[in-house]
């Protein structure tokens, strides 16, 4: 364990410190691109302008003899467009693939000033971190890049799962985690061939012998890993995301589990197809509703203590904090989004 003061060192002389705090950004949905598909290239523009981040995806899906076009795309990707406070980030090969290495060496200097973030994929625990901590460290000194590219981990795996607090706590450059449903089914032997949802026969079944006949409650398959990941997140000051869903016909069981990881406290998911986008801004944007009734919080304790009653129900300081996580997030939203700027009010 290092000491506070060197947690806080730049890994290499001439390396950016270390940020503090992860920088504020709205990060709703995460929009996956296929950089080696000219096709999808061009419509980056048009992303810029409709998601909060747009990612460069190397690893899964991306076929072994394209791995070398998707990281040249991702490298022309970046150069032409600017996407202002739109993120860019990129998902790299795992640490242990043959491609990784040239990952890092190519894209940090071509374009590590204009990247935010970089996802890191099967992250077993901190080594995994502390090794691209350190490597991008000396990439980003040699390159003279001034500020940190920061990292995102993608919990996928049973150790990782096992470790996720140690990861979350590796480094000042971890910016968060998502969780990587496909990859984990497969790494802790779940039976399933699904990537995100819940599963039909994953229920508990009520009593027999009741008048009104036996009946299946359909339980979450994610529910543990979600909550875990999102304690070991928020403790450390990094953001929790749910990561993909994978059937693009089921616009309501996507809207359903991405709505369960934002109520869970998580910022945002994956969108992997475009009507996913539109699904991530409606749930990771705060309900109009519960934005008006926080406001009524925030106007009736306007000091965040004591204790008053609002249409019947009891707030107190704890409920004052509750309010401010749902309008600090509301006036982030209409920030980025006149409509919803109209729609909330502020
Ligand atoms: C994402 O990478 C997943 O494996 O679910
Ligand atoms: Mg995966």
């Amino acid at each position: 364990m290092k000491t506070p003061r060197a947690y806080y060192q730049p890994l290499a002389i001439g390396a950016p410190a270390p940020y503090r705090e992860v920088p504020t950004r709205l990060e709703r949905m995460i929009h996956f691109v296929p950089p080696h598909i000219e096709k999808m290239r061009k419509k980056v523009p048009e992303l810029i302008r409709d998601v909060d981040v747009v990612l460069g995806n190397l690893e899964d899906a991306i076929p072994a003899d394209q791995k070398l076009a998707a990281r040249q795309g991702f490298i022309r990707m970046a150069r032409d467009n600017e996407f202002g406070s739109t993120g860019l980030w990129t998902r790299i090969n795992c640490l242990n693939s043959p491609w990784v290495l040239d990952d890092l060496l190519e894209i940090v200097p071509a374009v590590g000033e204009k990247l935010d973030v970089i996802m890191l994929p099967k992250v077993e625990g901190p080594w995994d971190i502390h090794y691209l901590d350190q490597l991008l460290a000396q990439l980003e000194a040699r390159a003279g890049i001034g500020r940190p590219i920061l990292i995102h981990a993608i919990l996928e795996t049973a150790e990782g799962v096992k470790n996720v607090d140690s990861i979350a706590t590796a480094s000042p450059r971890m910016h968060g985690m998502s969780l990587g449903p496909a990859d984990l089914a497969a790494s802790r032997g779940m039976k399933t061939t699904r990537v995100g949802g819940g599963h039909p026969d994953y229920a508990v079944l009520s009593d027999a012998g009741t008048a009104t006949g036996r009946t299946a409650h359909l339980q979450d398959l994610w529910h543990y890993t979600v909550a875990k990941m999102v304690d070991a997140c928020m403790s450390a000051g990094i953001r929790a995301f749910y990561g993909p869903f994978g059937d693009f016909s089921d616009s309501e069981a996507c809207e359903f589990q991405f709505r369960n990881a934002f109520l869970m406290g998580c910022v945002g998911a994956w969108s992997l197809h475009p009507s996913q986008i539109e699904i991530a801004k409606r749930v990771f944007s705060p309900d109009p509703a519960e934005v008006a009734f926080a406001c009524k919080i925030v106007d009736a304790m306007p000091d965040g203590t004591g204790a008053v009653m609002i249409d019947g129900k009891m707030q107190d300081d704890a409920t004052w904090k509750q309010a401010k996580v749902i309008l600090d997030l509301a006036e982030r939203v209409a920030a980025k989004d006149p409509e919803f700027a109209e729609i909330y009010g502020l």
